[in-house]
């Protein structure tokens, strides 16, 4: 076999077998097949796609790269939820513990900010002391101790993914659903979780721009899941406005503790609704509800009784942080390079785009554009106003805060940029645009 004929077949759209895939990817990952080759392969694949049976073939390859997590003997029901990637998205910091409180475990190996969308990784290590870089035996005994365990991937995990992502995102080649598929399936199934359930983000802010398009991807997720054995469902989420009102590393960890402990500003309304309904769904996976309007009630009578709080900062401990000085550093934690972005006209705000707040948020320090970047703890915005809401001019609209003052002056243009205004009321958006099940 060679890596030129598997790449012209798949330039003429031919279907590749399961052997042709092992070839290119195993020889990838072993260094034996080059990075040009394989870029050319995503590129063919980009424009030609690839069938369900080539999409579950890649994912199974992908996950044979390395090791799996290995969960025997930790009582289940094992469940958790994945989003394909947004701004402001923030709500495995919720759920996680909110699952849990319901006797779901919720096993969850997460990402980094890459390119304007945030990695949970980031946010949780801006609380000083809290590690994500956990061995096997800590991720177990957290797991079963806690309810849950937030961790990144290991270097023995799903290594193909790591090598491909990284050379797709500098090929222009992240947008492809065949390869976004196996990118986030191999890596869930590597993590041992028995049920799986899907954001799937669509809108300026996330990599699928059209709802169909984010459809077309929830359909490959889901279907691709279900061939290799996993239960699985998925909600097409908007993602044309940053979720909640926080966006940033510590931000955003401050605002998810702030919703557990039952302070929710209508600013994260939005949040809370995206977070609840995607909880519902891992209670009925896990078999705590019969259908998601039972397993909202429960979501909603666990955050009124406050386990799912205790659970976060029982946590923060297990992971090397201090619960105490985490709640004192709540409010005051914050870069000294700050300042306001105020309305420019009277009116109401359509919106604030996703995705021009997400490239600023990088200029700012909140994310990365090389996976060598350092990002800052205390750098973000805060939304005093969104989309939907009335304001005045000259009225504060955004609290920003910078690594430093020269990308504070860079990023404030942007952002005013970013704030869409009208003179009537604009239509409420819908959250949560649909279901999408085997
Ligand atoms: N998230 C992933 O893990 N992989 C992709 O390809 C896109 C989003």
């Amino acid at each position: 076999m060679r890596a030129v004929d598997i790449i012209a077949a798949k330039r003429d759209g031919r279907e590749l077998s399961q052997e042709e895939i092992a070839f290119l990817i195993g020889g990838y990952v072993a260094g034996e097949i080059p990075d040009y080759q394989v870029s050319a392969w995503a590129m063919a694949v980009f424009f030609r796609g690839m069938s369900p049976a080539e999409t579950a073939a890649l994912t199974t390859v992908m996950l044979k790269s390395g090791a799996v997590m290995d969960l025997a003997g930790i009582p289940g029901p094992l469940v958790d939820k994945h989003s394909t990637g947004g701004v402001g998205d923030k709500t495995s910091l919720i759920l996680a513990p909110l699952v849990a409180s319901l006797g779901i475990r919720d096993p969850m190996m997460s990402g980094r900010a890459l390119g304007h969308t945030g990695g949970t990784l980031d946010k949780l290590e801006a609380i000083p002391g809290y590690r994500t870089n956990l061995s096997a035996a800590e991720f177990r005994e957290i797991l079963a101790r806690d309810g849950f365990a937030m961790t990144g991937q290991t270097k023995e995990t799903v290594p193909a993914d790591r090598l491909l992502y990284a050379l797709r995102d500098v090929t222009g080649t992240v947008e492809s659903i065949p390869l976004i598929t196996a990118s986030i399936l191999s890596k869930k199934a590597a993590e041992g979780a028995e049920a799986l359930v899907l954001d799937v983000k669509y809108g300026s802010g996330a990599f699928m721009k059209e709802s169909a398009d984010g459809e077309k991807l929830a359909r490959s997720l889901v279907n691709t899941g279900v061939a290799m054995g996993m239960r699985i469902t998925a909600l097409l989420t908007d993602m044309n406005e940053p979720l909640g009102n926080m966006v940033g590393n510590f931000l955003e960890v401050e605002e998810c503790f702030d919703c557990l402990d039952g302070k929710v500003p209508g600013a994260s309304s939005d949040l809370m609704e995206v977070t609840l309904e995607l909880a519902a769904r891992m209670a009925v996976l896990g078999g705590k509800a019969a259908d998601a309007a039972e397993g909202r009630r429960l979501c909603e009578a666990a955050l009124a009784g406050g386990k799912p709080r205790e659970l976060f900062l029982a946590n923060i401990k297990s992971q090397g942080g201090n619960p105490d000085q985490f709640l004192e550093m709540r409010g005051t934690y914050r870069s000294p390079y700050r300042a306001e972005i105020k309305a420019a006209e009277d009116g109401y705000i359509s919106r604030i785009d996703a995705w021009q707040v997400g490239h600023a948020g990088v200029g700012l320090g909140v994310g990365r554009n090389r996976t060598t970047d350092a990002v800052s703890p205390t750098a973000g915005i805060q939304f005093r106003r969104k989309g939907g809401d009335a304001v005045k001019k000259d009225e504060p609209i955004m609290t920003v805060w910078a690594k430093d003052e020269t990308s504070l002056a860079a990023a404030l243009p942007a952002l005013a940029a970013a704030v869409e205004y009208s003179k009537t009321p604009p239509k409420k958006r819908t959250l949560i645009l649909k279901e999408i099940t085997s």
